[in-house]
């Protein structure tokens, strides 16, 4: 199995993207951590897969040292995070408030910091590890209405590039993730109320919405052997999104 001997930690893996990575890590024999901060959700789903699952609001230095402890205790040292949990907030640039922007921050931004900083110890003792941090397509090209959500993702990419670079040497390798439209609750409750996100899909090189599996194979061939020469590198999962540009229709 592609990841025998693995001890991953996912965030915000209860649902959606996450929890697609979760199974098919379990699957392919990794011993995985879940965390989020739905923890019902959470549990249930650790419970199902043979998993374990920790709270971990990934915007707290504390919790991440706590739910690195927890998972090294549990299982051993890690050697594969995947920096996937994130929120999505839309406001117009002039109507976003300073607390909107900075949550977004705190949590997507500031959290992929965090988790990448909390186990470089644990992945160095274990002589080598893969650190997948999802972005999105609005890592790559700005996006309307999405100031602070567009700002966090390029971060990503570029933490991204500076961890590659300072981590290899040690056998560390850190990659970035750019997903375009992926049916996932962010998405079909982003206005509140769910919505058929299908329509989306249309303009698409591959005319469809991404599923969460999608996403799932890209983080499992990245946090697997298969990868063992990519690293800092930009692995874009969008049906095509990217490979056109605006005056295209
Ligand atoms: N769905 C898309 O179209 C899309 C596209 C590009 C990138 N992404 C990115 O993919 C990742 C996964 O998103 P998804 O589509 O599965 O959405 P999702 O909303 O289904 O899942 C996100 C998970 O993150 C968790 N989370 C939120 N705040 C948290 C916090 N402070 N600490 C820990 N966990 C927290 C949520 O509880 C949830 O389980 C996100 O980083 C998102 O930005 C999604």
């Amino acid at each position: 199995m592609r990841l025998d001997g693995k001890v991953a930690l996912i965030t915000g893996a209860a649902r959606g993207q996450g929890a697609a990575a979760a199974r098919r890590f379990v699957a392919e024999g990794a011993r995985v951590m879940i965390t989020d901060v739905l923890d019902d959700q959470g549990k249930e789903l650790a419970a199902e897969l043979g998993a374990e699952y920790c709270h971990l609001d990934v915007s707290s230095e504390d919790e991440w040292a706590d739910a690195v402890a927890f998972t090294v205790a549990t299982f051993g040292d890690i050697t594969v995070l995947v920096n996937n949990a994130g929120i999505l907030h839309f406001s117009a640039l002039a109507d976003t408030t300073l607390a909107d922007y900075q949550r977004v921050i705190g949590i997507n931004q500031v959290g992929t910091f965090l988790g990448m900083r909390a186990v470089v110890s644990s992945m160095k003792q274990a002589a080598g590890g893969s650190i997948v941090n999802v972005s999105s397509v609005e890592g790559l090209g700005g996006m309307p209405y999405l100031v602070a959500y567009t700002a966090s993702k390029f971060a990503i990419r570029g933490m991204t590039k500076v961890a590659a670079m300072e981590l290899g040497q040690h056998g560390i390798r850190v990659n970035s993730v750019h997903p375009g439209a992926i049916d996932t609750p962010m998405v079909s409750t982003a206005l509140g109320r769910p919505i058929d996100v299908s329509p989306i899909g249309k303009k698409l090189a591959l005319r469809r919405i991404g599923q969460p599996e999608d996403v799932a194979n890209v983080v499992l061939f990245l946090a697997s052997d298969d990868s063992a020469y990519c690293t800092g590198g930009e692995f874009v999962v969008d049906g095509g999104a990217t490979a056109t540009h605006a005056l295209n229709g």
